[in-house]
């Protein structure tokens, strides 16, 4: 990856927003990074987004472990006691699930948390702690993108790490290889990964979803531009860049982008950038890969874990799948 020098003006801004926000907007075609959308207007949004009638995502994977989350947690277990691990600070309900299967197993269940952000973390072990009584909250600091080290466990321990809600489809195809094999890496064999990945489906049904009638996953990607606003000083006019949706058969993927409207200039002063728009130009700024049936168990398989179980819904739209590591 290139890293282009900011100027010294800007050293009061974190350099990882200064200096990925000026390469995005230098290059050709334009991009912004995805973790830009989670500020905490961005992450209120995406609430919104899981609760659309057209974003069938969570609540179609909410269905599957609704029905199946006694069966996964025992499949997992074996005769074993099992730990919990989740990357990425809890999906509220959904974590919930497999927790409270989980403590009807066992007395206590020890969930290990891994998220960059301390105070997300902090508010899922209170959260926890306090509905599901048995569950013993250890929260881990870390950025699983870039590294994962866990707790040790003990012999009679086994490992069940969620990985849910399609994260894995944000990444690059090569990008979400690595992670799988950092997870394997984490793992003692005998450990589980539980995988919930998005599949291709009708094209309509995916564009809805990611271009609802209420217009929340718009306010959603141009909130991106307000917080630009905010934290670089910049001058976006956020309603003249049009939201759009669309589903890239060759690679697979939804792509989110902003498309000015109108031939335009925006300044960023805190960065020193002036950028040129042309009408219709656009930032690509999300894409959310949809799996063929059979494809992450592959992928699981290249990580180095065997496949044991996919469960699905009814209409073959996502599927959860439960892999060991060997
Ligand atoms: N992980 C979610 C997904 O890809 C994130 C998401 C939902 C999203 N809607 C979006 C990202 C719209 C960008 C724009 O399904």
């Amino acid at each position: 990856m290139t890293t282009i020098p900011v100027s010294p003006a800007t050293f009061h801004i974190s350099d990882k927003i200064a200096s990925s926000v000026y390469e995005g907007l230098l290059s050709k075609p334009k991009w912004l990074p995805s973790w830009l959308f989670y500020d905490s207007a961005g992450s209120r949004l995406f609430e919104e987004i899981t609760r659309t009638p057209e974003y069938y995502v969570t609540r179609t994977e909410r269905a599957i472990l609704e029905e199946r989350a006694s069966e996964i947690v025992a499949q997992a277990a074996g005769q074993n006691a099992l730990r919990l691990v989740e990357l990425g600070a809890g999906s509220a309900e959904k974590t919930r699930l497999l927790l409270s299967a989980a403590v009807e197993r066992q007395d206590t269940v020890f969930y290990e948390p891994v998220d960059v952000s301390a105070s997300a973390l902090i508010e899922a072990q209170m959260r926890i702690e306090e509905e599901i009584p048995g569950v013993l909250v250890c929260p881990r600091v870390e950025d699983y993108t870039h590294n994962l080290e866990l707790d040790s466990t003990l012999p009679s321990e086994r490992r069940l790490v969620l990985y849910i809600g399609s994260s894995i489809g944000n990444f690059e195809p090569g990008e979400s290889l690595m992670l799988l094999e950092r997870v394997r890496a984490a793992l003692d064999p005998g450990d589980c990964l539980l995988l919930g990945v998005d599949l291709v489906k009708d094209e309509a049904v995916l564009h809805a979803a990611y271009d609802d009638a209420a217009g929340v996953t718009a306010a959603f990607n141009r909130n991106v531009l307000v917080r630009l606003n905010r934290e670089l000083d910049a001058d976006f006019h956020p309603e003249t860049f049009a939201h759009r949706a669309v589903w890239n058969a060759a690679e697979s993927r939804m792509e989110m982008h902003l498309v000015s409207e109108t031939k335009q200039t925006v300044w960023l002063p805190a960065i020193d950038l002036r950028v040129e728009f042309a009408a219709g130009e656009s930032i690509h700024t999300e894409n959310s890969y949809k799996y063929q049936p059979g494809h992450a168990e592959a992928w699981l398989a290249k990580a180095g874990f065997v496949h044991e179980a996919t469960w699905t819904d009814e209409r073959g739209w996502f599927a959860v799948c439960l892999a060991r590591a060997v």
